[in-house]
Order: structure tokens, then C-alpha cells, then sequence
């Protein structure tokens, strides 16, 4: 292919959901789309993101529900794991996701470059390294859609075997017996709660006063409850000094907080993840990085170069697939000139896959305070709710906070904060009360499928009306 061939309406720069969702997205419209990809196609979410991730967890799933059968009656001999076996599996599921998703690419007749792509001035895309061979490419519009990579802190090289990041952990050949998760976010906590639940003895360290910083506190301390209750430990408001391996390389001494350590065969680095630009070139365009490497992208993705727009992990918005699927969809209808509305990322989904399972949207209570609202609150267990008692699962709550009517009662939903069995497919009615700014009074007159788990937010929900059934 000569270097003149290849154009396109639009081009994007990494096949990861930001990525791929605008060329699928764009094709689908008519737009001739080309999607340039180094590594494999599906990016982080698909291949060492999201999906291997919940993969892991079904399996510690599988595992503690096998380990409480006899409650059931069905009786069973203590479970084993075989991690060969769930690692197969895992891989399974990600070849047949990335299998399927190049498989649409075809089918819309998105052209896929296999390389890197680094953006020059006037749109021109060198591509190189990969199977696509050296050739440069241009486009009316450009999507950056790079991406991120694992952070970690002085002192914690990743060797692959003493300490990994979540790149490592979802390919590690066996599990460790013991286990420090540096970083108690979403990645922390989710890999703690499947090491824990298949009988590795995990500690969690995080810097800040709360794991899960951005829940609710009442929503962090029903985890840490459950955690405490299957022997995962989370020490909060410490800081990390460094470790030392033992001669042997099979353990390592981390130190911590005050002269304490702990002696654990892994460690896992999860402190974040920064926006990965080192490789899109960007030279003679106008395209700018910020102080810690994100994209400096404005409310519909548009960077400072006229035509090039930057969506997903590579701009400051939250590191979400879904986020980053909107917003490649987002710069889209910017590129087509239709106007569309910016996403607001204080109303965005969150969905956190550890046992007990976390999702929330909207304001914390304090943030909600923060932001100035009289606010009202409703809390529920779900060990009351019958269908949880059913499936064996009752850890957890549904909290709301609601604008303070006059007389005492709910109006405006502010957030919904959920903390149990499924609420990551609960959390669908409270995304959109908080986001079509719902009052409690609309949505209690709604009514909730019985036995549900769902029925608690109902519950919830009705006793800000100021009446209840069973709360
Ligand atoms: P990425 O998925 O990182 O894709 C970027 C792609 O660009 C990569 O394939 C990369 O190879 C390619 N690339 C980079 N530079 C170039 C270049 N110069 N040329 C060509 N190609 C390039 N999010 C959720 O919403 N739910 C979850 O449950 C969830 N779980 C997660 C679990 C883990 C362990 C991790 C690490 C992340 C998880 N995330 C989750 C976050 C989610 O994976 C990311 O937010 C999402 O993948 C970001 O999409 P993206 O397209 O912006 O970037
Ligand atoms: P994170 O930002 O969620 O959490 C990192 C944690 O590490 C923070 O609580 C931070 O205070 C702590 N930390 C930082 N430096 C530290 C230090 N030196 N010592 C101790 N603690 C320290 O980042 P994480 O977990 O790495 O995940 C990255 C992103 O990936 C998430 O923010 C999220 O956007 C996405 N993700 C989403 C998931 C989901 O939606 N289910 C699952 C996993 C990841």
C-alpha cells in the first residue's frame, strides 16, 4: 500500500472500548473508519481489564458457593480449585470476545491497522512496528483512544513475581498462599476479594483513611465488614516504605506505616493507572498533555488541534469502559456536527465486582452537603430482603440520599449507593432516578418485581416519602 492510498473519514488511534466503540460507532453511521492498533484489539478492558478481571472473580464466586452447598442440603466434598483450568477459562472468554469484536470490525468494514500510530500535522498517521508494515495514513478526523497503563511507587519494581500490577495478577500460574494489594480502589479491592475468597491470606494497604474512595462511607464500611468476616485485612491511612525480598525470591518483607511489615509471597501493585501518550507521537499538532500526561480534551472530546478528538483512559474523565464507549460515541456526533449533549460524569455508573459488589451514581452524603443540598438519607440491609436470604447473601445496603423537602421528606434523588448481592445489575434504576433527576415520589410509586433484591431500593426509596412497609 503506498502511503497516499490510506484515507479515511476518521481515524482512531487504539482499539480499546474508547477506541473501538468509535470506529463501530462511525462505520455503522457511514463514515469510512480506519482503527490503528499496536497491541490486540480490545485494549485493556478486553484482554487485562474488566473482563479477565470478572472472570477471576466468578471463579472465587463459584468457589465460596460450592464451599456453603451443605447449607443448601446439596452436599458436596470440599472444593478445590485447579487455577490451570480457571486460567484456560479466563483466556477462553477473552478469545471469543476479541474474536467477535474483530469479527464486527469486518463486518462494518472498519480497516484495522496493526501497528503504532503516531499522529503528526495534518492529520498524518505514521504506522509502524506491526503487520501493517511502515506506512503513513490521513484522515478528515483523528481519535486519540491510547489509553493507560499500571502506575507504581518507588521502591516497587515489577519483576512479574514478587510484586505484579493487574497485568501480571490476571495471568499469574498459581496463586500465592499470602498476599499484599497495595492500593484498596476498584482494582484492589476486586483482587483481594478473589484471592481472599480462594483461601489466600490478603492484606490490603491504602494510603487514604477509606479503600473505595469515592463511596460512600456507609457503602465502604459494609465491604470492610464482609471482608473482616472472610479474613481479608484492610488497614487504611498507611503509608508504604518499600520491601525486601528474602535470598530465596519466594517471599518478600513489606515495610508499612509505623516499623510494621508483613512477610507475603506477592505483591500486588494497584495505585492507579496513568494515561498512556508515550507512543502517539503529536509532534507539529496542537494536541496538549497536562501536568500528570492526560490529553487535555474539552467537554465533547475536542483537543486543542482542530479535528482531532481524544476519548477513554487517555483524558482526565473517570477510567471507565462504559465512560469511554460514550465517549467515542460522543466524538462522533461532534465530527458529524450534530451538537451532542456532554456526558455528565458526576451522574456516570460505577460497578465494583469484590464480594460484596459496589455501584453507585450521584452524590455521596457528604458530597452532596459539600455541594450545598439539605439532604435527607434512607438506609436498608439486605438482610431482611427475601430473595437474598434465599440465594445465601445478605451482606450489604441500599442507601439514598435525597434533597430535604420542607416538611422532612425526600425530593430530588441525589445518589443511590448500593453495596451486595448483584446491586451491578441493580444499579440500572437508581442510575436513571439520579440522572433524570427522579424525586423519591416518582419513583416510589413505581412498583418492584417480588421476590426481588431490587424490592430494597424500593424500600429505601419509599421510606423518604415519610411511610414505609417494613423498614
Ligand atoms: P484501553 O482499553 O487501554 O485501550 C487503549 C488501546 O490503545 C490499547 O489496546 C493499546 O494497545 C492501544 N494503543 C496505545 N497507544 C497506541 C498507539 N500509539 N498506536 C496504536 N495503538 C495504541 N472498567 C469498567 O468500566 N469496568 C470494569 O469492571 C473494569 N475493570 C477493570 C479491571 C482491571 C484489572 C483494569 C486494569 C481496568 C478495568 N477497567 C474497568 C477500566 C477499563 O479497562 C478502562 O477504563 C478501559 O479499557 C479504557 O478504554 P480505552 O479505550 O480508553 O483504553
Ligand atoms: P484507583 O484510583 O481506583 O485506586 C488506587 C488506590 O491506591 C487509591 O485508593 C489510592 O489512594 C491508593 N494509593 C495510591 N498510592 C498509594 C500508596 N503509595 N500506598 C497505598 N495506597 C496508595 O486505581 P486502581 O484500583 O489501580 O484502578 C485504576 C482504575 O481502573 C480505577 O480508578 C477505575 O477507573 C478502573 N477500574 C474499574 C473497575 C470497575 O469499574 N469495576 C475495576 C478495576 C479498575
Amino acid at each position: 500500500m503506498s502511503a497516499t492510498d490510506a484515507q479515511h473519514d476518521v481515524v482512531v488511534i487504539g482499539g480499546g472500548p474508547g477506541g473501538y466503540a468509535a470506529a463501530l460507532y462511525g462505520a455503522g453511521i457511514g463514515l469510512d473508519a480506519g482503527l490503528v492498533e499496536s497491541n490486540i484489539i480490545g485494549g485493556t478492558c478486553l484482554n487485562v481489564g474488566c473482563i479477565p478481571a470478572k472472570e477471576l472473580l466468578e471463579t472465587a464466586h463459584v468457589f465460596r458457593t460450592v464451599g456453603h452447598a451443605a447449607e443448601f442440603g446439596v452436599n458436596s466434598s470440599a472444593p478445590t480449585v485447579d487455577w490451570s483450568v480457571t486460567l484456560t477459562r479466563k483466556q477462553k472468554i477473552v478469545d471469543q470476545l476479541v474474536g467477535g469484536l474483530k469479527g464486527l470490525l469486518k463486518a462494518k468494514k472498519v480497516t484495522v491497522y496493526d501497528g503504532t500510530g503516531s499522529l503528526g500535522a495534518n492529520h498524518e498517521i505514521a504506522v509502524s512496528g506491526g503487520e501493517s508494515g511502515d506506512i503513513t495514513i490521513t484522515a478528515g478526523s483523528v481519535i486519540l483512544a491510547a489509553g493507560s497503563q499500571p502506575r507504581t511507587i518507588p521502591g516497587f519494581e515489577i519483576d512479574g513475581k514478587l510484586v505484579v500490577t493487574s497485568d501480571g495478577m490476571l495471568s499469574m500460574q498459581q496463586l500465592p498462599a499470602s498476599a499484599v494489594v497495595i492500593g484498596g480502589g476498584a482494582i484492589g479491592c476486586e483482587f483481594a476479594s478473589m484471592m481472599g475468597d480462594l483461601g489466600v491470606e490478603v492484606t490490603v494497604l491504602e494510603a487514604l483513611p477509606q479503600i473505595l474512595a469515592g463511596c460512600d462511607p456507609d457503602a465502604t464500611k459494609a465491604v470492610e465488614r464482609s471482608f473482616k468476616k472472610r479474613g481479608i485485612t484492610t488497614r487504611s491511612g498507611v503509608m508504604v516504605q518499600g520491601h525486601t525480598p528474602d535470598p530465596g525470591g519466594a517471599h518478600t518483607t513489606v515495610a508499612f506505616g509505623e516499623g510494621e511489615t508483613l512477610d507475603v509471597e506477592l505483591v500486588v501493585m494497584s495505585v492507579g493507572r496513568r494515561p498512556y501518550a508515550d507512543l502517539l507521537g503529536l509532534d507539529g499538532t496542537s494536541v496538549e498533555l497536562d501536568e500528570r500526561g492526560f490529553v487535555v480534551a474539552d467537554e465533547t472530546c475536542r483537543t486543542g488541534e482542530d479535528g482531532v478528538w481524544a476519548v477513554g483512559d487517555i483524558i482526565n474523565t473517570p477510567q471507565l469502559a462504559h465512560v469511554a464507549f460514550a465517549e467515542g460515541m460522543l466524538a462522533i456526533r461532534d465530527i458529524l456536527g450534530e451538537d451532542p449533549t456532554p456526558l455528565d460524569h458526576h451522574g456516570t455508573p460505577w460497578c465494583i465486582y469484590c464480594h460484596p459488589e459496589v455501584a453507585f451514581a450521584g452524590h455521596t452524603e457528604d458530597s452532596a452537603k459539600e455541594a450545598g443540598f439539605d439532604v435527607v438519607t434512607s438506609k436498608h440491609s439486605f438482610i431482611g430482603n427475601g430473595r437474598a436470604k434465599i440465594v445465601g447473601d445478605t451482606d450489604g445496603i441500599v442507601k439514598v440520599i435525597a434533597e430535604r423537602k420542607p416538611d422532612g421528606t425526600g425530593g430530588r434523588i441525589l445518589g443511590v449507593h448500593m453495596v451486595g448481592p448483584w446491586v451491578t445489575e441493580q444499579l440500572g434504576q437508581g442510575y436513571l432516578a439520579v440522572n433524570w433527576e427522579a424525586t423519591v415520589d416518582d419513583v416510589a410509586a413505581f412498583i418492584q418485581p417480588h421476590p426481588t433484591m431490587s424490592e430494597l431500593f424500593g424500600e429505601t426509596i419509599m421510606s423518604l416519602t415519610g411511610r414505609s412497609l417494613h423498614g
